[in-house]
């Protein structure tokens, strides 16, 4: 599986599963399950603006970076940078990395978990004919358990952990090449039918029409930590992957693919869930639940209802499956290629630390509800931590390097395998990376701390 054995790194073996596998890694639980219940939490319209622009100006910027530095580095996160800049403390966005990917390991697990108990309910028909209200109160007396929500986090994460001892080409792409188009046309049949509910506009308008009274410092750290966690950037998972791309494949055109789709698909499941929750007049700020709460509701309305609903859940487990084993590839990838852990064992090790932290996050909605650190649970404390602080300091550090450190004609001859692709718009990535990228993220960290204050409230 590893080098040694083959004198050549594996990597993806076609275009299309490169772009499965960076899209598999994007699109998962952030796009379904976080974006609508922070979008709820952060007031609607004005947030997804904010949010939209990051996307542009700053998470694409980071993306092709991530890239560059894997496929030249050829190595996962830490060694990459050790590779490219040899006896200097660049390393360290590395660790930095290898530390969110634990963290965000421990608290996804803990929701691809509550997926899989969903899969089990839509299955045995446990929605049929319930109330909202009562559907509220299956989930929530679901995920304060003990055991159960335990155990299903623990078959996530053995999941996750045999997909990555089967290697890239095996497991990764070839996961990640089926199924995805499912999820996307269901997604669509649910964004159809919450928007044609009485009630709906409410939901759309939500959405979609900016309250600019609502934006905040924390607003836009928000948008900033979940466009982060979106596309799976801050943290060196796109370094790990960049290091498996051939060099006749153009890194620009699938940064660019990869943000569309995932973007997409966030719009879409907002589309599935804002009218849903205004038309049975829940809560959009419910948090961590929503998605659990809403759309068992909408499956209710549809015809064949049980059908999608199994489905559907199936399908969201496996989009975080292909994401999750983004995660945990970052650091396998480094206990293998630095520290000479076979495959096999890497996983299991790093598999069972995130297991035993994740724990916790599961157990902080029942019987740790009260346990807090700093004011949060520890659920709450890892998220914030890992999406808006680590990857956004992350982001910040890996465009620094390109931009400054790299050299343009290092990273012009990446983009382009040295001439033989065109790259257009060099020029403006560069400046992108130089300027407007480190000092947008600095401003709003700065600002969400108080060391600036810039508008809003
Ligand atoms: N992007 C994934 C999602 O939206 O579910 C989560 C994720 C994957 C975050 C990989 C960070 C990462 F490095």
């Amino acid at each position: 599986m590893s080098d040694k054995d083959t004198g050549q790194r594996e990597g993806f073996s076609s275009k299309f599963g490169i772009l499965c596998a960076a899209a598999g890694s994007a699109i998962g639980l952030g796009n379904i399950w976080r974006f609508p219940y922070v979008v709820g939490d952060n007031g609607g319209g004005a947030f997804l603006l904010v949010y939209l622009a990051f996307i542009l100006v700053l998470g694409i910027p980071v993306m092709l970076s991530e890239f560059v530095i894997g496929r030249r580095g050829q190595r996962n996160t830490f060694g990459a940078f050790r590779r490219l800049a040899p006896g200097r403390p660049w390393w360290i966005i590395g660790i930095m990395g290898i530390a969110a990917a634990f963290m965000i390991l421990a608290f996804y697990s803990t929701i691809a978990g509550w997926t899989l108990e969903y899969v089990y309910k839509a299955a045995t028909n446990a929605f049929q004919g319930k109330s909202s209200d009562e559907l509220g109160t299956m989930f929530q007396s679901f995920h304060t358990q003990t055991f159960r929500p335990l155990m299903w986090q623990l078959v996530f994460m053995i999941m996750t952990a045999g997909i990555i001892i089967a290697g890239v080409k095996r497991g990764i792409e070839k996961y990640a090449k089926i199924l995805m188009p499912f999820l996307v046309l269901l997604l669509i049949v649910m964004a159809i039918r919450s928007i044609t509910l009485p009630g709906a506009m409410g939901g759309l308008q939500f959405l979609f029409k900016p309250d600019f009274s609502e934006l905040s410092p924390a607003v836009f750290l928000s948008a900033l930590g979940q466009a982060f966690f979106s596309l799976s950037i801050g943290m060196g998972a796109l370094i790990t992957y960049g290091s498996y791309i051939g060099k006749e494949n153009k890194l620009g055109n699938i940064s660019v693919e990869v943000s569309i789709a995932d973007t997409l698909i966030a719009l879409l499941a907002g589309v599935a869930i804002f009218p849903a929750v205004f038309a049975f007049g829940l809560e959009p700020g419910e948090g961590p639940g929503l998605i659990f709460h809403v759309l068992p509701n909408i499956f209710q309305q549809i015809p064949g209802g049980y059908f999608f609903s199994v489905i559907f859940f199936i399908l969201l487990a496996i989009a975080a499956l292909t994401s999750s084993i983004s995660i945990l590839e970052v650091v396998v990838a480094f206990l293998v290629e630095e520290l000479n852990i076979r495959r096999r064992h890497a996983t299991i090790m790093a598999a069972a630390a995130a297991t035993f932290v994740g724990v916790f996050c599961t157990l902080s909605f029942g019987v740790m509800e009260d346990t807090s650190l700093f004011g949060k649970t520890v659920f709450d404390l890892l998220d914030f931590t890992s999406s808006n602080v680590l990857l956004p300091l992350g982001g910040l550090f890996i465009v620094v390097f390109v931009g400054w450190f790299l050299g343009a004609s290092n990273v012009r001859d990446e983009l382009t395998n040295s001439g033989t692709l065109r790259f257009r718009l060099f020029s403006i990535f560069m400046f992108i990376l130089k300027f407007i990228a480190p000092v947008a993220i600095a401003i709003v960290f700065m600002n969400s701390i108080g060391l600036i204050k810039l508008g809003g409230s």
